[in-house]
């Protein structure tokens, strides 16, 4: 693959980038990057706060107790760590933080609306340092307690986080490179998810003594972008389409691009306002209940769906336990080894997003990720009797990461705002964020248990899921690429083999329409 054209695609960005727009880009990805430090930081050290949930529960001494005077400290600490209440703990911890984010992420509109882009992220910083001080200080309590309300409190924000950071990102970008700038917001989450992965080593705070103090740090780059954020200018789309200033969406304007005849960016404004003014604001309920935006819906949600039912998750939340399964040596390295692939992908994505398109290479990634997964399952079946068989459960790991980076990952959380018109994208967003939320905690909450249950086999599960999902894609998801709004929703109407909108829309869109007005 030649690499010139994307090398020079990126030049060109860096050329349109003022200091003050990639100061702006710079310090909302800062949101983007705790939400990934976050996700991974749970991982590495889960043998040792294991321990310490062990011993606050009082289950380590028991086992202690009970084991024989030869017993390795090892074998104590596996044993306490396979206490069901050290499990139960230990599971809630991982899963709660999306709890918090399900919760969250119905408020990313309302947030932005409230007072701005910048003051809404600015706002929800308090909550990322509270969280950071409650697993910061945990030894001073009960530490499963103090970290699961942390990890609960970092859901919440991160929940919200994950939407407001695109949505400003998106509304500051130039349009030539919306794209490219938008995948910043995944990119920024796998580089957070690899600093957590390194930082966690256990030479450096993944150990007995600084373990607190690594998961406190995900509360870090709040304080930093606290600093930033005042810098910042509101988005401008904001100011103009929202509260309807002109003179300070043209001063933000000048701020993020420098010195230039800002007429036509205002005209396209113009524009937005009033087909936003034109069109109800569609509320989540009549959303979910309509039939006129029901195909779109469907498709943003199965696209959600199969992102976090690829099995990612049980991949970045569980990477260590199934690394030792596979028979890795050291398997915090192998995990940093993802971390660090699923970072590159990332770019490979940004590069190719705007020339493949949406729906190949998520096609690409999703059918990639199912002959992974029955891969992994032949390694792992098999790795007793034939030891190479190690080596095809890690290569599959990795392939599977990089399919996943590829398509899958970051394209679900910019296509929602391009399947959907101005009127129902709010509340679309907030379904789709939701969605995915929900099934990220449903897989954080039950993957050791099915672990338990299907032993070797658990990736065919995913395997079987990931067919699913490809076939779904294959026949309802059309290319998005390079379209306007009414091509896109023209697609959808063809697809319901309707040229013209249908009597019963017409009247529903009305009704939807004297709703909101009401
Ligand atoms: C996406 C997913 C997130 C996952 C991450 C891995 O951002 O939403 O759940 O952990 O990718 O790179």
């Amino acid at each position: 693959m030649c690499v010139r054209p994307y090398l020079n695609d990126y030049l060109s960005l860096l050329q349109q980038l003022t200091g003050t727009l990639a100061l702006a880009v710079f310090a909302a990805a800062l949101g983007s990057l705790q939400y990934g430090y976050s996700l991974g930081v749970i991982n590495a050290p889960q043998k040792i706060i294991e321990k310490h949930y062990g011993r606050s529960l009082g289950v380590w001494s028991e086992r202690v107790a009970a084991l024989s005077e030869n017993s390795t400290d090892k074998e104590k600490f596996s044993e306490a760590g396979q206490h069901p209440d050290v499990i139960k703990y230990w599971s809630l911890s991982v899963a709660i933080f999306s709890i918090g984010g399900m919760l969250s992420s119905f408020l990313v509109g309302f947030v932005g609306d409230l007072r701005g882009r910048v003051k809404g992220m600015l706002m929800v910083n308090v909550l990322a340092v509270a969280a950071g001080l409650l697993m910061g200080l945990c030894k001073m309590w009960k530490p499963h307690i103090m970290v699961i309300s942390g990890r609960a409190v970092m859901g919440f924000y991160c929940g919200l986080t994950s939407g407001l950071v695109p949505m400003y990102i998106g509304e500051i970008a130039p349009k030539a490179y919306r794209g490219a700038l938008g995948t910043l917001h995944q990119l920024a989450i796998v580089l957070g998810i690899l600093i957590s992965q390194v930082i966690g080593l256990d030479f450096v705070f993944g150990n007995d003594d600084m373990w607190p103090l690594l998961l406190g740090l995900s509360g870090a780059p709040a304080v930093l972008q606290s600093l930033l954020l005042p810098l910042c200018p509101e988005s401008p789309r904001y100011l103009y389409i929202i509260l309807g200033k002109d003179q300070e969406a043209r001063k933000s304007l000048y701020r993020l691009k420098g010195a230039y005849d800002a007429t036509f960016d205002l005209e396209e404004m113009r524009k937005e306002k009033e087909e936003a003014d034109r069109e109800p604001r569609v509320s989540i309920l009549s959303l979910i209940r309509s039939s006129v935006y029901r195909q779109q819906l469907v498709v943003a949600l199965m696209m959600h769906l199969s992102q976090q039912f690829s099995g990612i998750n049980a991949i970045f939340y569980y990477s260590t336990a199934i690394f030792t399964r596979a028979g890795v040596g050291q398997p915090v390295y192998a995990t940093i080894g993802v971390g660090v692939i699923n970072t590159i992908f990332t770019l490979v994505s940004v590069a190719l997003v705007d020339k493949a398109g949406r729906r190949t290479l998520t096609l690409v990634g999703l059918g990639g990720m199912c002959c992974c997964a029955v891969a992994m399952t032949v390694g792992l079946t098999l790795q007793d009797k034939y030891s190479w068989m190690s080596y095809v459960s890690m290569s599959a790991i990795f392939l599977f990461v990089s399919f996943f980076e590829i398509g899958p990952g970051p394209i679900p959380w910019f296509i929602v705002a391009e399947l959907f018109s101005q009127g129902p994208r709010p509340a679309a967003i907030a379904l789709a964020g939701c969605c995915n939320w929900t099934s990220n905690f449903i897989i954080g909450m039950t993957f050791p248990y099915i672990q338990t249950w299907l032993d070797s086999y658990v990736f065919i599960l995913f395997a079987v899921l990931l067919l699913g999902f490809t076939v779904f894609i294959y026949f309802r998801v059309p290319e998005t690429k390079d379209k306007s709004f009414k091509e896109i929703a023209a697609l959808f109407q063809k697809g319901r083999k309707k040229s013209t909108q249908s009597p019963k829309d017409a009247t529903e869109l009305q009704q939807l329409k004297t709703a909101t007005d009401a």
